[in-house]
C-alpha cells in the first residue's frame, strides 16, 4: 500500500463499505471491559486480546483502518510480529488515538474539555514514523439541564480543529470525533439539537483553521433518544433524524462519516447504519468506527482463554461483515441467525 496523500488515505479507509475498528481503549477503559469478563488487565492480556482481533479473518475486506492506543502501536504479537504489521497484513491501515483524555471545564460544572495539544506535534511525528496513517481525537458533549453550554462546544470544537490541522501537517488523516453522549433521559430531539450545535461549530472551526475537508473523516454519534429516556425512538426515526442532521451540517466534500456506537447494542448499531444507507441520497460514505459494537461479542466469547480464540475471532469477523453490509445498505436481520 503506498498511500501517501491524506485524501487518498481517507478515501481508502471507507472504500467499498469498509469501516474502522476502534481498538483504542485506554488502559483504564480496557480494564473495565476486562472486568466484565473476569480477566485481569495486564499488558500481556491486552496484547493477547488485540492480537486475536487483528488476526481475525473478517478484518480483511471489511475493515479499512484500526485505531490503536499508544501501548498497542508499540506492542508485538507472541511470535514477535508488530501488532501494527498484523493490521497492514489484513490490508488495513493503523491509526492512533492522540488526545490525552478529558479535563473538567472551568466554570462549566458537569462539562469537560479534551486535552492533548501540548506536545502533539512531536507525538504525531513519532506515530507517523511508526506507520500510523490516521489519528483520532474525541471530544465529549453532555446533554443535561442547560447543557451543553456554548462555551463547552466552542472549546472542544476549537481543540478538535487545532488537532486536525496538526495531524494533516504531519501527513495523517484526522478522525474528528465530537461525541454527544447517550447518557441521560433526554429526547431524540434534544440529541438532534446538541448534535447540530456541535457539528456547526466544528465545521466553522475546521474552516477557520484551513483544515482540508477532503482529507478528514468525521466520527459522530447517531441522533438517538437518551439511554434512560422513557420513550425510545425506533430505527426509522433514528435513521431519518441522523441523516437530516448530517445533511444540514456536514460539507459534501467530506469523504466519509464513520459513526461511533456509543453504547448501542451491536445489532442495533448495525440496523441503524443499514437503515440510513437504504435511504441514501447523501454525498459521503456512511460507515462505522465502532468499538463496543464490533468487539462486545468477541470479548465475551474470548473470556481470557486461549482455547476460545477461534470462536472469538469468528464473532468479530461476523460483526465486521454485518457492518460492511450495513455500510452498503445490504444488511438483513436474518443474516444475524447463524
Ligand atoms: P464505541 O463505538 O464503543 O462508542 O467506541 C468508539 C470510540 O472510539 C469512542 O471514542
Amino acid at each position: 500500500m503506498s498511500l501517501n496523500n491524506i485524501e487518498d488515505i481517507a478515501t481508502f479507509i471507507v472504500a467499498d463499505g469498509k469501516g474502522i475498528l476502534a481498538a483504542d481503549e485506554s488502559n483504564p477503559t480496557c480494564g473495565k471491559r476486562f472486568d466484565s469478563i473476569g480477566v485481569e488487565s495486564t499488558e500481556e492480556n491486552r496484547r493477547d486480546y488485540r492480537e486475536l482481533l487483528f488476526r481475525s479473518k473478517g478484518m480483511k475486506d471489511n475493515i479499512g483502518g484500526v485505531i490503536l492506543f499508544d501501548e498497542t502501536i508499540r506492542q508485538s504479537a507472541k511470535d514477535g510480529t508488530l501488532l501494527r504489521d498484523l493490521i497492514k497484513n489484513q490490508s488495513a491501515l493503523p491509526g492512533i488515538k492522540v488526545d490525552k483524555g478529558l479535563q473538567p471545564l472551568e466554570d462549566c460544572p458537569g462539562e469537560t474539555v479534551t486535552i492533548g495539544l501540548d506536545g502533539l506535534d512531536e507525538r504525531l511525528k513519532e506515530y507517523s514514523s511508526m506507520g500510523a496513517k490516521f489519528t483520532k481525537w474525541r471530544a465529549v458533549i453532555n446533554i443535561g439541564d442547560g447543557l451543553p453550554s456554548d462555551k463547552c462546544i466552542d472549546a472542544n470544537m476549537e481543540a478538535l480543529a487545532d488537532y486536525a490541522k496538526c495531524a494533516q501537517d504531519t501527513g495523517m488523516v484526522p478522525v474528528v470525533e465530537p461525541e454527544v453522549l447517550m447518557d441521560g433521559e433526554h429526547s431524540i430531539d434534544e440529541c438532534y439539537e446538541a448534535t447540530e450545535r456541535s457539528l456547526k461549530s466544528l465545521f466553522e472551526h475546521l474552516e477557520k483553521k484551513a483544515v482540508n475537508i477532503k482529507g478528514t473523516l468525521l466520527k459522530p454519534n447517531m441522533v438517538t433518544s437518551g439511554k434512560d429516556a422513557s420513550v425510545q425512538a425506533g430505527i426509522d426515526e433514528v435513521a431519518k433524524k441522523t441523516l437530516n442532521c448530517l445533511i444540514a451540517n456536514v460539507p459534501a466534500d467530506l469523504p466519509g462519516i464513520t459513526f461511533l456506537s456509543g453504547g448501542q447494542s451491536d445489532v442495533l448499531a448495525t440496523a441503524h447504519l443499514d437503515a440510513m444507507n437504504k435511504i441514501g441520497g447523501f454525498p459521503w460514505k456512511l460507515s462505522f468506527s465502532y468499538g463496543r459494537a464490533l468487539q462486545a461479542a468477541a470479548l465475551q466469547a474470548w473470556g481470557g482463554k486461549s482455547e476460545n480464540v477461534f470462536i472469538s475471532q469468528d464473532e468479530l469477523s461476523h460483526r465486521a461483515e454485518m457492518n460492511k453490509l450495513a455500510s452498503l445498505g445490504e444488511w438483513e436481520e436474518d443474516l444475524e441467525d447463524r
